[in-house]
């Protein structure tokens, strides 16, 4: 029996997946399709596939071809796959050619003609429009976001606002997009704005920008008053317009693994959710220097809020902040206690003093521990009594992050998923009402 083996996405499967599969399945006696999953197209950059596993699976199976359908997860699996299932021929598209010669020497290698004028990309492109992009803001992380929404397919970074009109045009030149002056010209040339000016501009940008029809990413803290986090996504419901907070941690995969097993009983029921992140600024920096919403827990607070919302929920009974001041009185390191119903949470976060950024989640049978930087989740462990029980866990983290909430807004936006589940509104009304309580405590 000779036995054959091919992989791919299959994605909106199309007359060119199904050519190949016909072909390969006439190659041998026996063919096995491996379909990609999920986690691993987001590791390789695949981030705008539409369907789901499942999905995929079914309509391979549907061609009737496959004699066996397995799920490959992740890169070195087809050497494996090829040992245990006893492959006599690797096959795929010749968009390919070449790239899989090292396999020679364990079975025959066919690359079989690619169909003309087809592809998943392409029907993506047809059943969404592209989806252009607006900055407002040109400091550090908008140029990292160029960067990375240059790798989501489906979205085109096209303008940039600032009120200093030379910053934009800096940055536009930079980018090779447009700088506007005028805000309302700005607001026409985009889609989706994208906000990362100073904390206390977002709301009235978010504001405008929904008021314009336009879907919105605003980075974290989105805002510093739960009312007015209230307002602004009941007007973008209103509206039918997608709004986002840009806390990357959210949406990268690593960190949502984590909470699916820190949720799912691994470690019994959760106790105790410390985090920790800090990083060493300039005194002179926006940061630092702004004495009403500058200050460590207003930039970092997000991500540490962040785990301790999406494990115990909005229905904190109590909230303190402690704070070390500079001479100035802006906060160059924050704690915050809060005490839940059925647990307890610390939030540690620092602009001035360095600490061990760390993710401990504790638990009745055993712990879940993330080093610094936790907040690009890129490695954890499960451990219990026995210190010999250790459970590994890692996922990619690809870039700076950003592309994992820039494709997330994307399909929302597709209307490929109805909800929001990464980061909900209720969690960024609630970090709001945090933030409005914190700077409350510090009489700002
Ligand atoms: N394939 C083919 N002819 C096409 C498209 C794909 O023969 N017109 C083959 C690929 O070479 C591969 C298999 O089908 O062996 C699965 O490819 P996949 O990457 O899932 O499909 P694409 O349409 O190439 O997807 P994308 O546009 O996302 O890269």
């Amino acid at each position: 029996m000779v036995k054959v083996i091919t992989y791919g996405t299959f994605d909106l499967l199309h007359e060119g997946h199904y050519r190949l599969l016909q072909r390969a399945k006439q190659l041998g006696d026996y063919l096995i399709v491996g379909v990609t999953s999920e986690e691993y197209d987001q590791a390789r950059g695949k981030l705008n596939v539409m369907d789901s596993l499942m999905t995929r699976i079914e309509n391979v199976k549907r061609t009737g071809f496959a004699d066996e359908i397995i799920v490959e997860e992740s890169q070195g699996q087809k050497f494996r796959d090829i040992k245990k299932y006893n492959i006599d021929i690797f096959t795929v598209g010749s968009d390919w050619t070449g790239k899989f010669d090292y396999l020679k020497e364990y079975c025959k290698v066919i690359y079989l003609d690619r169909t003309k004028n087809i592809s998943s990309t392409m029907l993506r492109a047809q059943k969404t429009s592209i989806q252009r992009i607006g900055i407002i803001g040109t400091g550090r992380i908008a140029n990292r976001f160029v960067t990375e929404a240059a790798l989501v397919s489906g979205v085109n970074t096209q303008s940039v606002y600032n009120p200093h009109i030379k910053s934009a045009q800096l940055f536009a030149n930079r980018w090779g997009i447009d700088a506007y002056e005028d805000l309302e010209e700005f607001y026409h040339s985009l889609d989706i704005a994208y906000i990362a000016s100073p904390h206390e501009t977002h709301y009235e940008y978010i504001k405008q920008a929904l008021e314009h029809g336009k879907h919105v990413l605003c980075e974290k803290p989105m805002c510093l008053f739960k009312k007015q986090s209230e307002e602004l996504f009941e007007l973008a419901r209103k509206n039918n317009l997608v709004l986002f907070e840009g806390i990357k941690t959210a949406y990268c995969p690593g960190f949502t693994k984590l909470l699916g097993i820190a949720c799912g009983g691994t470690i019994g029921t959760i106790k105790d959710v410390e985090a920790c992140f800090t990083k060493l600024e300039d005194d002179n920096n926006r940061e630092l220097k702004d004495l009403k919403y500058g200050g460590s827990f207003t930039e970092l607070g997000s991500y540490c809020l962040l785990p301790i919302l999406k494990i115990y929920g909005h229905d904190y009974e109590s909230i303190q902040f402690e704070t070390v001041c500079d001479a100035c009185g802006i906060d160059i390191y924050t704690k915050v206690y809060l005490r839940y119903p059925n647990g307890l949470a610390t939030a540690k976060c620092g602009l001035g003093v360095k600490s061990e950024g760390k993710l401990l989640i504790s638990g009745t049978k055993g712990y879940i521990t993330a080093e610094a930087p936790w907040w690009k989740t890129n490695y954890f462990e499960v451990r219990r009594e026995n210190p010999d029980d250790v459970e590994r866990f890692s996922e990619r983290f690809l870039g700076d992050g950003l592309r994992y909430e820039i494709s997330d807004l994307l399909s929302r936006i597709n209307g490929d998923r109805k909800k929001d589940f990464k980061l909900t509104r209720g969690d960024s009304v609630t970090m709001a009402g945090i933030m409005e309580a914190f700077l409350k405590s510090q009489g700002r």
